[in-house]
């Protein structure tokens, strides 16, 4: 049987997964039995479209490519053009709803309406968006459990590198004693280029806005706030610890200077933006700031764009996940696990 999806939100991401679903459809009906079938596709900005059967992904990349928007895909008989996101959750035959739409970490929304209206009408949600997850995980995941439906959001975290599911799956049984990470992509590419390139603070943010990795709004990544929220997200699910923003200390890259750089170095360290969450007999510290690690640390050959995070376990030792932490086809695949995990009835 099709797996009907609605997305919402028809960006980078949303493309992503498509091309994703365009390439993959057959290999992964064969290979796990999953027939994945788009019947909804809404936009804020490039409009929206609706079929039962399932829309023609071929014409909507087609569409998209020529003209930006979706309002030329080729009518056909049973199709439906102009729904909004809500319409959409309310109206659409899909099963699961993949929210893509842009993140704003502050309220949350529209996302976090758009988790609890599909909820409502008994559709399960797989998102990448960091918000709703970081601002109302426990209410979010109470009320999916109520209405028997599933909620996922591997990509909140480290996009398609697993961070959430490894240690909630593949590390399970482990104590998790203290997790921590470099988590934000932007400030850790920085960091790299003013070591060794010797760009300036400001050289190096621009290289970063340009490479696409920055949020919109650059605060949110060079202050800490990015990696704060995913510091929340990784308390909650991976710990099952509740934090609030202000217990969490938080401290942004933009007071490292190219001398205190040189300084490490010189004495066999290196500067990292670290996300660090330790439990210490009842005890808990959340921090997002600038340390200086030994080279000897995994975390410390990090370079670039690349996340990376460790969980010290009581059993397996130390455990560290490096990889992408952001792109297109990465968060793209951050939906596909979901999915495919949905369909399995995994975690
Ligand atoms: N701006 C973020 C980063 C994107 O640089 O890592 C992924 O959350």
């Amino acid at each position: 049987m099709t797996h009907k999806l609605a997305l919402l939100g028809f960006g980078g991401v949303g493309q992503g997964f498509v091309q994703i679903l365009r390439e993959k459809h057959e290999q992964l009906k064969e290979l796990y039995g999953c027939d994945f079938e788009v019947v909804s596709i809404s936009d804020l900005y490039k409009g929206s479209l609706h079929h039962s059967e399932g829309l023609n992904l071929d014409k909507v990349m087609e569409t998209i490519d020529q003209t930006g928007k979706l309002d030329d895909y080729p009518e056909e008989p049973g199709l439906v053009r102009g729904w909004s996101s809500e319409e959409t959750i309310g109206r659409t035959n899909a099963k699961t709803i993949v929210e893509m739409t842009f993140t704003d970490v502050k309220t949350g929304q529209p996302a976090i309406s758009h988790c609890q209206l599909a909820f409502d009408v008994g559709k399960n949600v797989v998102m990448t968006n960091k918000g709703p997850v970081a601002l109302l995980y426990n209410n979010l995941a109470d009320h999916a459990r109520r209405k028997g439906v599933r909620w996922l959001f591997e990509g909140a975290v480290m996009s398609g590198t697993p961070a959430l599911r490894m240690p909630l799956a593949a590390l399970v049984g482990n104590e998790i004693t203290s997790i921590k990470g470099i988590l934000n992509g932007t400030t850790n590419y920085m960091l790299t280029k003013m070591e060794d390139g010797g760009l300036s603070y400001e050289e190096a943010l621009k290289e970063a806005q340009e490479l696409g990795y920055a949020e919109a709004d650059p605060t949110s990544d060079v202050e800490g706030y990015d990696v704060m929220y995913k510091v929340l997200i990784l308390a909650e699910v991976v710990l099952g610890i509740p934090l609030q923003r202000d217990e969490i200390k938080r401290q942004g890259i933009s007071e490292i200077t190219l001398e205190q750089i040189s300084e490490a170095k010189a004495e066999g360290k290196r500067w990292k933006l670290l996300g660090k969450i330790e439990q210490n007999g009842g005890q808990i510290r959340a921090s997002v700031q600038p340390e200086k690690l030994d080279l000897s640390d995994p975390l410390a050959g990090v370079g670039g764009a690349t996340n990376a995070i460790t969980y010290e376990c009581d059993l397996s030792g130390p455990i560290t996940l490096v990889g992408a932490g952001a792109g297109i086809k990465e968060t793209g695949f951050a939906v596909l696990i979901d999915l495919i995990q949905l369909e399995r009835g995994q975690i």
